[in-house]
Order: C-alpha cells, then sequence, then structure tokens
C-alpha cells in the first residue's frame, strides 16, 4: 500500500450516532480536531479533516422507529443537525462521512470479504442471554438473578450462529506496538489503563454480524445475506475507507491520493477500547499500517453533574455559541481543561473566562494599543531602527515565547495536544504586553522620548501579531479580526505566502513567526469593534438578602418600561452629594499600576484614591476639575485612605475616561 507523505496531515472525529441531537461532548472531539487541522495548514501542511455519522445499527433503528421513520429517512433528517452545529462552530472539516455512502458500504464489504479469504473470520454458534425489549446479549457475568441488568426485564438464552473476527490472535502484538510506540495512545494515564487491560485480560475474539432475523439496519455480509455487520465493525472502517473516495482528488490518476494511516484519531474516554483494541487489530489483520496516535479525552460534566438527558442538563453547543460567540465557547472548552481530562462546565466558569482572559487581557491589550498608535501616531507603525530585541526584556521574552526557529516549547506542546499549555504561553505574553504599558508609561514617553515610544509600540505590535497567528487555530474568527486591527491583510494568505519553499525539507514554519517578518506594505492600524465585551453577571439572590422588597403599588406605574425595582427617588438621589473638585497633586500608589492618590480641593482639601491609572499618568491629571462624590464613608485602598470617588465613564475598551465640567466651574460647586 502506498502510504501517505509526510507533509499530508489526515485527522479525524469519531462518527457520530444520528439517535441523538449533538452535545457539548461531540462539540468537543469536533472542535479539538479544528484546532489541529488549522494549526497544521497554517504550517503548510495539505490536511484532511473527517467527521461524520455513525448511521446503522440497532440505535439508529430503533429511534426511527420511535419517531415512526425509516433508518435512512431518520439518518438523513438528523445529519442535518450535525453538519449545522459544525458550520455555526466554524469547523473546517474537509470531507463529512455517512456510512450509508454506497461507497462506505462498499469497502466494508471489500473488507470483510478479504478478512474471510486471509482466513480472520470464522462462523460459530454463540450461547448468551437475550433481553428481548432491550435487544442485546448479556454474558452469564452480568446478568442480575435471571434479568437484565440494565432494564430488570428476565433475559432468555439464545443460541445464534455468527461471524467472529479472530482478535485474541494479535493480543501479544498489540501490546508490543503499544509499547514500542510511546505516542501511540495518549495520554499516558490512558496508554497504561490500556495496557494493564490487555496483560491482566486474555482477549477474546470479536463477534461482527448480528442475524438479520434481529437486525436488518446494516452492511450485508457479502458471503452471507442472512447477516448483517455489528455496527462497530461498520463505524470503525469509516477511517480507511474515506480515504477511498473522499480525499482530494480521489480516484484520479496521477493524484497521489494517499491518505493512509492517520496521524490521530480523537476520540472520548469511553471509545477508547474500541478504537486501541478492535480496530488496532483489524489493521493488523488487513496487514494496513496504524494509526500515527488514538487520543482519548475526558468527559464533561455540568456544574457537577453527570450531562444526562433526565436531568435535563444537556449542553447545546449551539446555544451556547449564540449566547457567548462562537471563539469564546471554543476558547473556553480548551482554556479551562488540560485535553485528556475530566472537566466541569458552567457558564459562569465561561462568563469568568470571557470576562478574565478575554476582555481584561486580550480585549484591553489590543484596544489600549490601537487606541494609543492612533492618537501618537496616526495609525501608523513604524520599524524603529537598532535591534528591537536585545535591548528589550519584553520583545527577548516574546522571542523566546513564540518564535520556533528561537525555542521549539511552544511548538512542540502541538505534537501531545496539550492545547491548555499552548493558551498559557500565549496568555504569558499578552499578560507581560499589559504590564510593559504599565511600565513604560507611553503617554509620559509621547512627550519625552519619541524614539523610545516606536521602539514600545512596535514591541506590542509584534506580540499581538504573534498571539493572533497562535490564536487562530483556537479562535480563527477573533485572530483575523486581531489581524485586520493590526493593519495587516490576511492571517491565513500571508502566512502561507510566508512559507519557505523548503519547508517540508528542513521543517521550517511560516516566516509570519520570526520577530522580523514585515508584509511589506505601509502599515496602518484600525480599531474596529470590541472584540469581547465584558458580560454582565447576574449576581445570585441571596434569600432574605438580595431579594427584592415587593413593590408598592403606586411604583409599579409610570416607570417608562424600567423595572421599577431598579428606580430611586429624587430624595434617593439627594443623598449623594457631587462637587467639583480640583487636583492639587497625584502620585502612584506604591505597588499597585491602577491606583492614583489624589489631592483634591472641593472646598476643602481631601485625599482620592481612583484606579485610574492604568489610562492615566498622574501628572497629567494635576490641575484638571473632576467630578467627587463627596460624602462617601471613607474606605482604604492597598492601605490607604480614600475620602470619596471621582466619577470616570467607561470607554468601548473598558477603560476609565474621567468625566470633567463642559467649562470651568469653581472647586467645591455643588453639583444638581
Ligand atoms: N458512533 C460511535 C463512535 C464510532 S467511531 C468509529 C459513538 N457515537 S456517539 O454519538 O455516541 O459519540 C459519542 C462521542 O461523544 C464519544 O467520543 C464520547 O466520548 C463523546 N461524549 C459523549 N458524552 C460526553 C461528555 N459528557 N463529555 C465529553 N465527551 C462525551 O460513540
Amino acid at each position: 500500500m502506498d502510504l501517505k507523505p509526510p507533509h499530508r496531515f489526515y485527522i479525524t472525529t469519531p462518527i457520530y450516532y444520528v439517535n441523538d441531537v449533538p452535545h457539548i461532548g461531540h462539540a468537543y472531539t469536533t472542535i479539538a480536531a479544528d484546532i489541529l487541522s488549522r494549526f497544521n495548514r497554517l504550517r503548510g501542511r495539505e490536511v484532511f479533516f473527517l467527521t461524520g455519522t455513525d448511521e446503522h445499527g440497532q440505535k439508529v433503528e430503533k429511534a426511527a422507529r420511535e419517531k415512526g421513520r425509516s433508518p435512512k429517512g431518520h439518518a438523513d433528517i438528523m445529519v442535518e443537525n450535525f453538519m449545522s452545529l459544525w458550520k455555526k462552530l466554524n469547523i473546517s472539516n474537509d470531507a463529512f462521512i455517512r456510512t450509508t455512502d454506497t461507497e462506505h458500504v462498499k469497502t466494508v464489504q471489500g473488507i470483510i470479504q478479504l478478512l474471510w479469504d486471509k482466513g480472520e473470520i470464522e462462523k460459530r454458534t454463540y450461547t448468551g442471554w437475550y433481553c428481548t425489549p432491550d435487544e442485546r446479549f448479556w454474558t452469564e457475568k452480568e446478568v442480575v438473578q435471571g434479568s437484565c441488568p440494565e432494564c430488570g426485564r428476565l433475559v432468555e438464552q439464545i443460541e445464534e450462529e455468527n461471524y467472529f473476527f479472530l482478535m485474541s490472535k494479535y493480543q501479544e502484538r498489540l501490546v508490543q506496538h503499544i509499547q514500542d510506540n510511546s505516542g501511540y495512545i495518549l495520554p499516558e494515564t490512558r496508554k497504561n489503563e490500556v495496557l494493564g487491560f490487555l496483560r491482566s485480560n486474555e482477549l477474546g475474539d470479536l463477534c461482527i454480524t448480528r442475524p438479520k432475523t434481529r437486525l436488518s439496519w446494516g452492511v450485508e455480509i457479502p458471503f452471507d445475506r442472512d447477516f448483517v455487520t455489528y455496527v462497530w465493525f461498520d463505524a470503525l472502517l469509516n477511517y480507511f475507507s474515506a480515504t477511498r473516495y473522499l480525499v482530494p482528488a480521489a480516484g484520479q490518476a496521477g493524484s497521489g491520493d494517499f491518505w493512509w494511516p492517520a496521524d490521530h484519531h480523537l476520540v472520548g474516554k469511553d471509545i477508547l477500547t474500541t478504537h486501541a483494541v478492535y480496530w488496532s487489530t483489524m489493521l493488523m489483520a488487513l496487514g494496513f499500517p496504524l494509526p500515527g496516535n488514538i487520543f482519548a479525552h475526558g468527559w464533561w460534566t455540568v456544574d457537577g453533574k453527570k450531562m444526562s438527558k433526565s436531568l435535563g442538563n444537556v449542553v447545546n453547543p449551539g446555544d451556547m455559541a449564540d449566547k457567548y460567540g462562537v471563539d469564546a465557547f471554543r476558547y473556553f472548552l480548551f482554556r479551562e481543561v488540560t485535553f485528556g481530562l475530566d472537566g466541569d462546565f458552567s457558564e459562569t466558569a465561561l462568563m469568568n473566562r470571557v470576562n478574565t482572559d478575554l476582555a481584561n487581557d486580550l480585549g484591553n491589550l489590543l484596544s489600549r494599543f490601537l487606541a494609543m498608535a492612533e492618537r501618537y501616531f496616526g495609525g501608523e507603525i513604524e520599524v524603529p531602527s537598532g535591534n528591537t530585541t536585545e535591548l528589550n526584556p519584553f520583545a527577548r521574552d516574546c522571542v523566546h515565547a513564540m518564535i520556533p526557529a528561537v525555542d521549539d516549547t511552544h511548538y512542540a506542546h502541538w505534537s501531545n495536544l496539550r492545547f491548555n499549555i499552548i493558551l498559557d504561553h500565549i496568555w504569558n505574553i499578552i499578560r507581560t504586553g499589559n504590564n510593559h504599558i504599565a511600565q513604560k508609561e507611553p503617554w509620559k514617553l509621547a512627550r519625552t522620548d519619541i524614539n523610545e515610544l516606536k521602539v514600545v509600540m512596535f514591541n506590542i505590535w509584534n506580540a499581538l501579531r504573534l498571539s493572533a497567528v497562535s490564536l487562530y487555530p483556537f479562535m480563527p474568527d477573533t485572530a483575523e479580526k486581531m489581524w485586520k486591527q493590526l493593519g495587516l491583510r490576511s492571517l491565513v494568505d500571508e502566512t502561507k505566502q510566508s512559507l519557505p519553499a523548503t519547508s517540508w525539507d528542513t521543517n521550517e514554519y511560516p516566516k509570519i513567526y520570526e520577530w522580523d517578518w514585515m508584509p511589506g506594505y505601509e502599515i496602518r492600524v484600525s480599531k474596529g469593534e470590541q472584540l469581547f465585551p465584558r458580560i454582565e453577571m447576574k449576581k445570585k439572590a441571596q434569600p432574605g438578602k438580595d431579594e427584592k422588597p415587593p413593590l408598592a403599588p403606586s411604583e409599579k406605574e409610570g416607570t417608562g418600561g424600567f423595572e421599577s425595582g431598579n428606580l430611586i427617588t429624587i430624595n434617593d438621589f439627594a443623598k449623594i452629594q457631587l462637587k467639583i473638585g480640583k487636583v492639587l497633586s497625584a502620585e502612584r500608589v506604591q505597588g499597585s499600576n491602577k491606583l492614583i492618590k489624589l489631592q483634591v480641593d472641593t472646598g476643602e482639601n481631601r485625599q482620592v484614591v481612583a484606579g485610574i491609572g492604568k489610562s492615566y499618568a498622574p501628572e497629567d491629571l494635576i490641575g484638571k476639575r473632576i467630578v467627587v462624590v463627596t460624602n462617601l464613608q471613607p474606605a482604604k485602598l492597598m492601605g490607604v485612605e480614600s475620602r470619596g470617588m471621582l466619577l470616570a465613564a467607561t470607554d468601548d475598551s473598558g477603560e476609565p475616561v474621567i468625566l470633567v465640567p463642559e467649562r470651568d466651574v469653581k472647586e467645591g460647586a455643588g453639583i444638581r
């Protein structure tokens, strides 16, 4: 068999049963495969990303019957749910396989014939305990006092003829293969579980057919028309059959359409055995090469509970994407939990991630940078003269963390699917970027050292640019938007254009990952829409405390559509004393880059501490007339007393903007 050359990358998801609608578990694996596909495409590899649906077998037949549909008719309807969800979640699959595709059915029949001819299959009589309502066999051990362990009804002993794949003879070879190829099953703990199982249990042979008298919805066995294949035998073969008819230029003479074996089969932990044992031994029997890796991820619980229809807590990925945005949802799934471990999903955790990582860290860095670039340089980014990395610790950090030619640690995590660590690296740069602004105080440099300001701005621009390329696989839309706001044209096209011609001989990355990459055209940043507005989190009502008092009937009327519980009376407002104050002096509070201590004249001298240090330099504040709440109870902020609060609005990027009177008013003037 001619094999896939190394510049091709083939990745699969499980094919999903069409007996139900897609949930977060389906979305999880599919997004993971999308992330890896996008990363590899950016690296210049040809990618074949396959997903699809598993449409045969008892589960689907039963679900169709309950709906009064034919199995195929049912599948045709249900498959749409998956296809439209993948579109919504921005999944870039290259093909979608359905096990009812004629070409797939033919491949399955060809393969079962091949195995039969090779003597890898035997017909045997099988005796087992059968639960007629559930339509399934149980072993002697599983049966509970003569009853079905699932539904509790009586089971009967049935003798049935079936075809068996002689799996047991591959046990030793399989153990050897797993031991010799450390990345074959990942994560490591799952590999050890499979090895432990194989070392301490004798592998049986696998029953791969069902008599048509019991199940007719399956692929007919070519050498015995009374039987159809067991659904897993048919399903696992999708990974191979797709390479016969769904790959690019399939079947065209000279197209070199070799795509086997897969680099990764991504699966959930519950279906690891079928892949690691059934599928691997099937391939051994066929004499086909084994895949590079089978990766088993963990399961999501929801608010600490198992996800189930009966609990009514099944997470609909489409709803989450509508509510919080596709990229925020994609980001959350891979940042929150290590890929491979179980994790808990909650909307509160998702909102926290959006507010802290996306709005505060990433969104803030970008919008502050863009605002400053516009303010100081009319949006132009210039490459400063001299070496910007040697002298500058921030730039050096970025180079070391993100440039593959300098340090490959970040990129090495891609081969082990350590998505959350990759994201962590990117976030280190983003956070360091925010600190860099606070330390360098560009607003001061604008007055004192334009050259240094250019260096700072260029370095931040570059850090944001590198973050965008690295984030692209996770958040493709966001990355493209960042790219455009940074004054560049197309992240994907420009990355591809920057690939060295020799990349596959030398294993090089696109030049775009280098610090000194420039697009060769004038860069003018453009502040676009805010990427991640903060989400207002609803406070949970504490009984007896936060509960609103019942409204008096008169309050219910004339509120102009506002919830009357939120309105205050003029008397309430009169309790707040607002005055014009003049800033006499200002300095930073030690140890904080946010807090500034102000001495303000509001008719009397008072000290006010304000969280405006990221947007204002202290010296810019001196002499300003501001609005101060003067009858606020004194409070201590980082140990410094504050008597009053200045008023500020919040702009699009979440930055405070101080309120000032429209023309000069004397300090101490009251505000009504
Ligand atoms: N049809 C088989 C797979 C055949 S592959 C040759 C199948 N289909 S399924 O529709 O049941 O898919 C289930 C997938 O979703 C599995 O990978 C499973 O691990 C995953 N999940 C189901 N519930 C899950 C969670 N609560 N959390 C994460 N993934 C979960 O199995």
